[in-house]
């Protein structure tokens, strides 16, 4: 391939974070990140610049390849080269009732309210991952409104990962903050096999339950979003994204919301200037969207 071809795109070639280091944008760097743009739809720039670079550095190193140039030119020969690049770039950690106390306050005090309404809820899981996320809102649903048909949407930019997740097979660790009786309840359970019993698939959620998920790939930094949700959780997503890009995508979930509806996020993450976008914070880590949400259109 001709590593000096000349790409077209809408890339600016800006990284729109206040903390940039201009060492790490080297030619090849910058001329990679505008190549993944085209190719993939994903832009770089939005992620946090260090942290990105070093990650994506050691693929570079571990093929041995001289620069980023011939790092893509190997990515675009070997689409299994692809699918690592895409599962550094964008770590999958999970698991399921993860910070189980968050979850509680929405099983007890978010979702009773919302459920007063006695109408079927429309929810969504952005940055799933393999599914732990989107299948505990299942259960918790089931829990609260046994037999009520939820809209449950699920999405994640890895398409290697959804397919993981529609599997919906978890470790003992990924189930460890589940008490006996709803592990018996939700998961088939097959018995392990001895040596690494904790990293088996060995639970299976039920049908019942997978089948009320709605899986979808989705780049939340680049792709349109459904509207009318009641509740949005996009937890331990952001984190990866700069400042400028999670502003821009917490806007886009207020107007993906219904009025009152509610954003609910990640244990270390805050919304500053929540009000200036139509938000309040009944409780910590939940952002209800006020009816007059000063939202920006999808
Ligand atoms: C650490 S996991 C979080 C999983 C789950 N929300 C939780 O809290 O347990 C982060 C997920 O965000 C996804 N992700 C990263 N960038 C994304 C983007 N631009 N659009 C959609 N998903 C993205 C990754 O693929 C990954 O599965």
């Amino acid at each position: 391939m001709d590593s000096d071809r000349k790409i077209e795109t809408q890339y600016t070639g800006a990284v729109n974070s206040a903390s940039v280091d201009s060492s790490l944008e080297t030619p090849d760097y910058v001329w990679f990140k505008q190549a993944m743009l085209k190719k993939s739809g994903i832009d770089l720039n939005q992620y946090k610049q260090a942290q990105m670079h070093r990650r994506l550095m050691g693929l570079v190193e571990r093929l041995g390849c001289r620069d980023f140039k011939e790092y893509f030119d190997r990515l675009e020969a070997k689409p299994e080269e692809y699918a690592i690049f895409l599962d550094r770039m964008t770590i999958n950690v999970s698991e399921l009732f993860r910070n189980p106390e968050k979850w509680r306050e929405l099983e007890e005090v978010i979702l009773p309210e919302m459920l007063k309404g006695k109408r079927p809820l429309k929810v969504w899981s952005a940055g799933c991952s393999y599914g732990a996320e989107p299948y505990t809102l299942a259960i918790i649903l089931d829990k609260l409104s046994p037999g009520v048909k939820h809209t449950i949407d699920a999405t994640d930019l890895d398409r290697t990962i959804l397919e993981r997740a529609k599997a919906g097979r978890f470790t003992q660790v990924d189930i460890k903050q589940i008490k006996p009786a709803e592990i018996a309840r939700y998961f088939n359970e097959t018995p392990s096999s001895g040596g690494m019993a904790d990293l088996e698939m060995r639970f299976e959620v039920k049908e019942e339950i997978r089948r009320r998920v709605n899986f979808q790939q989705q780049n939340l930094l680049a792709d349109r979003f459904s509207e009318g949700y009641d509740l949005i959780c996009c937890r331990n997503v952001v984190i990866y994204f700069t400042d400028d890009a999670k502003d821009k995508l917490y806007k886009r979930f207020a107007s993906s919301l219904k009025p009152s509806g509610v954003l609910f996020v990640g244990g270390t993450e805050r919304i500053f200037g929540y009000q200036d976008i139509g938000f309040t914070m009944p409780v910590p880590f939940f952002y209800r969207r006020t009816g007059s949400a000063n939202a920006v259109a999808a």
